[in-house]
């Protein structure tokens, strides 16, 4: 086998939560007058919560805003985030998803959540995925987010692998970086997948049965 673990970021490639952010940051950014797209969005992919505000406050040309302003900032678009995440239920995770990794379990592999989220154990019990996971590394565990490969290696460092054996599955270009920074090869989805940086493209979830003869 060429690799022996497969590390999954959680939002946009396991969840579509990518869309309950971009929802909850839009909320925000309507409020305070800044013009806020889904290609915007796609900048906030796999990057930390203050990094995206800091992203979308490119575009705001009002007075300064001060520290203690960007904290309820962060508040305020974590909670209606939180609201989102609220109505999921198992039903939130495919069937397509659930098979394939249960198969890819099945064929041998180790898997690892690799996510920025600090609410990432909240939603594996939402959907009720928790334990499709040998390791689950987060956002509440790192202090640099995506680009940077920190999440990714101490997903490896959890699942006691070397970073070459890892295969990492993405929607975030900064997540495509991360992985490769980290020393592992990339799988890409969805908006990953248009600057062909990664090492495999895939239009659908189970196509990572192929790559990984599973
Ligand atoms: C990543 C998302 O998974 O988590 C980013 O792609 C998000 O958009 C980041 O900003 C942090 O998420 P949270 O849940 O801690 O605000
Ligand atoms: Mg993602």
């Amino acid at each position: 086998m060429q690799y022996k673990a497969v590390i999954f970021d959680l939002d946009g490639v396991l969840v579509f939560t990518d869309k309950y952010h971009y929802l909850a940051w839009k909320a925000l950014a309507d409020r305070l007058g800044i013009e806020f797209t889904e290609k915007d969005n796609d900048r906030l992919r796999g990057v930390s919560r203050e990094e995206s505000l800091e992203i979308i406050l490119e575009k705001y040309h009002g007075e300064p805003i001060s520290e203690d302003k960007k904290k309820e900032y962060l508040v305020e678009k974590n909670e209606i985030y939180k609201d989102s995440l609220g109505d999921m239920t198992r039903d939130d995770v495919t069937e397509k998803v659930r098979q394939t990794l249960s198969k890819i379990r099945e064929a041998g592999y180790r898997l690892a959540i690799g996510s920025s989220s600090k609410n990432t154990s909240y939603i594996l019990e939402r959907v009720e995925l928790t334990d499709a996971f040998d390791e689950v590394a987060d956002g509440t565990m790192i202090t640099r987010s995506k680009p940077d490969p920190e999440v990714f290696l101490k997903a490896a460092q959890l699942l006691k692998e070397n970073p070459s054996d890892c295969l990492v599955v993405e929607d975030a270009d900064a997540g495509i970086t991360a992985a490769h920074a980290a020393g592992m090869d990339a799988v890409a989805i969805g908006a990953a997948t248009v600057s062909g940086r990664a090492d495999y493209n895939i239009s659908s979830f189970d196509e990572l049965l192929g790559i990984l003869h599973a």
